[in-house]
């Protein structure tokens, strides 16, 4: 008997975390996309894969910006066959040079006519440092995006109205900017433990929100808008460089069946961004669950953002 009051109590219990917490809202928004281009960064897995599914069903030319030419050609079939739709397309990115970035830039702008959305969806948690010498986080997640968005800046405005779309994540709540640090080490933060990286992880995505705040600012008066958001908990394959065995083993796969969606649902709150009616006047904020929702001070610091912004400039060359 006990056993059994037991059991449907904890039953109860996860549904309600469940559909309180884990279950997301969909996107209901009917857009069709022909004759419109997007790029969507880290786009071969994940909710940058499902993302462009999306888009390529709703008849958009849809470019595939990521590093592996392998795993891209694979998500490309899987696209074009469940999506109809043959104008998806492989360019190389890899984030985590400067050159890499500059020359992606280059052969989009001269391949391509029109740019509608640019979807910066790629990120990592990852030690280690990049070609041209930043922390792996830091420059993949943030400067990368930085520098990419800025060189595409000039054919979104003249494809206006136009939007950005930068995936970042509630973690950036723990985030922190740490100016020292960046100038000192060129990175947001030292250590290479599971909590090191998470911690660094989200100071780059609170480098997302500000970044969002800041180019909004900028793009007053151009018809391009830009937004910021969190997709949810979603089993992708984000966390692919833990090691540790407590979590490969024993909490990942209860989180990943029990509190967390697919990356079709995690791909919701990117495309209401990226499509939803009427939301240019909030140019520059953050969304969740397809909802606006509110930042922390930090998040939407105007100074801060400011500073951000300069110091990003200079450690990709703009300056
Ligand atoms: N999953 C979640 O619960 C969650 C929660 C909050 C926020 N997010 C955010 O959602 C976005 C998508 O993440 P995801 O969960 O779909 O992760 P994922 O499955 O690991 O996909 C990440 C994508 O980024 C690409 N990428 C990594 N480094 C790159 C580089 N140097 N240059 C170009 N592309 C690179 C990856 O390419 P490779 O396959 O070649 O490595 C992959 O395509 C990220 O911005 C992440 O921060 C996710
Ligand atoms: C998302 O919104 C839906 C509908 O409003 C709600 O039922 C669900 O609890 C929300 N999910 C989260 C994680 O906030
Ligand atoms: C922005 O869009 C509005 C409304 O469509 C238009 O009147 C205005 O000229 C546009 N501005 C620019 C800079 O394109």
């Amino acid at each position: 008997m006990l056993f059994w009051v037991v059991t449907a109590l904890a039953l109860g219990a996860y549904f309600f975390v469940y559909s309180t917490y884990v279950r997301r809202k969909a996107f209901r928004g009917t857009v069709k996309l022909h004759g419109k281009t997007v790029i969507v960064t880290g786009s071969n897995t994940g909710i940058g894969k499902a993302t462009a599914l999306d888009l390529a069903k709703r008849g958009a030319r849809v470019i595939l910006a990521c590093r592996s030419k392998q795993r891209a050609e694979a998500a490309l079939q899987e696209i074009r066959r469940e999506s109809g739709n043959n104008e998806v397309i492989f360019m190389q990115l890899d984030l985590g040079s400067l050159k890499s970035i500059r020359s992606f830039a280059e052969n989009f702008l001269k391949s391509e006519p029109r740019l509608d959305l640019l979807i910066n969806n790629a990120a990592l948690g990852a030690p280690g440092r990049t070609e041209d010498g930043l922390g792996m986080i830091l420059g993949v997640n943030h400067i990368g995006p930085f520098l990419l968005t800025n060189l595409l800046l000039d054919r979104l405005k003249e494809c206006a109205p136009s939007r950005v779309v930068n995936v970042a994540s509630y973690m950036h709540e723990f985030g922190e900017i740490d100016f020292n640090c960046i100038n000192r080490h060129k990175c947001l933060g030292l250590g290479t433990s599971t909590l090191d990286i998470t911690k660094i992880y989200s100071h780059s995505k609170l480098c997302n929100v500000l970044f969002t705040h800041e180019l909004a600012q900028r793009l007053k008066g151009t018809n391009v808008t830009c937004y910021s958001l969190h997709p949810g908990s979603v089993a992708t394959e984000l966390d692919r460089n833990s090691k540790d065995s407590w979590y490969v083993f024993i909490f990942r796969p209860i989180f990943r069946n029990m509190f967390m969606t697919d990356p079709m649902s995690g791909a919701q709150t990117t495309l209401y961004c990226a499509l939803q009616e009427g939301i240019e006047p909030l140019s520059g904020r953050y969304f969740s669950n397809c909802t606006l929702t509110e930042v922390k001070q930090k998040a939407k610091d105007d100074i801060v953002a400011r500073k951000l912004w300069e110091v990003s400039e200079r450690l990709c060359g703009m300056a």
